[in-house]
């Protein structure tokens, strides 16, 4: 019998005024119960990050890695960084280099531990955000950005693919910024040049990054 248990049945005990035999089939019974709740609720929360299934398929497949290449030593890194006191970090270089693959693999981590992630990609977070404009729209801006807002992780794949306009500009920031006051964890991805990347995040967003996190080159080649 657990901790737990043993001290509700001393409870029950003391306030029936009689010994409560401990049932041990009983104990094993609620902590199977209480197993398959946490595998359902991690599950969701897996289900609910909407990753691309192609990685995800690689993320659940745990196939052999070579601890010793550079990917995976990164992947291993910037699991160890997250869930601790925030980083915004960016993936960028070689094109199939396996950037996205590491920020699938970060959401499989932290839902497996119970906390909420999510993936999206720049286009489609713009797309969602105002979709919300419209008069019939079923969730206000609000929500959109705080459906985004409050994960513990957020992934915004490819963020080279957007028209960095001034209100695009605004609102990234809006939303980088809470996440980084909020300490948690953002990681963005993209094919640009480390000084193209700055550019597109501007120097306010670029600083946060280097607080813990930073930009990050993936010069390996390609696994396509
Ligand atoms: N460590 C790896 N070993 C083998 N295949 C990988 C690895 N990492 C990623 N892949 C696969 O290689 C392809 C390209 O990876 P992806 O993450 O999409 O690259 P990027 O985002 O850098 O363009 C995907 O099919 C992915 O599942
Ligand atoms: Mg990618």
């Amino acid at each position: 019998m657990n901790h737990d248990a043993k001290a509700i049945t001393d409870e029950i005990s003391r306030r029936l005024r009689c010994a409560v035999v401990p049932d041990d089939e009983a104990d094993a019974r609620r902590q199977r119960w209480a197993t398959a709740s946490a595998d359902a609720t991690t599950e969701s929360l897996w289900q609910r990050a909407e990753v691309p299934r192609r990685h995800a398929e690689r993320a659940i497949a745990r196939v052999p890695i070579d601890e010793t290449h550079p990917w995976a030593r990164e992947r291993s890194r910037i699991l160890g960084i997250l869930g601790k006191s925030g980083v915004t970090l960016c993936l960028t270089g070689t094109r199939g280099s396996g950037k996205t693959q590491i920020a699938v693999d970060a959401i499989r981590a932290v839902t497996a531990a119970g906390r909420p992630a999510v993936f999206t990609t720049a286009q489609r977070f713009f797309i969602a955000l105002k979709a919300s404009y419209d008069g019939s729209a079923k969730r206000s801006e609000m929500q959109v950005l705080e459906s985004f807002r409050r994960p513990s992780l957020l992934v915004i794949d490819e963020i080279g693919n957007r028209s960095e306009s001034d209100w695009e500009n605004r609102t990234f920031f809006e939303l980088l910024d809470s996440r980084y006051g909020d300490m948690t964890d953002t990681i963005l991805t993209c094919n640009l040049e480390p000084q193209e990347v700055s550019a597109n995040l501007g120097p306010s967003i670029v600083s946060r990054m280097s607080e813990g996190g930073g930009i990050i080159r993936c010069s390996w080649p390609s696994f396509r």
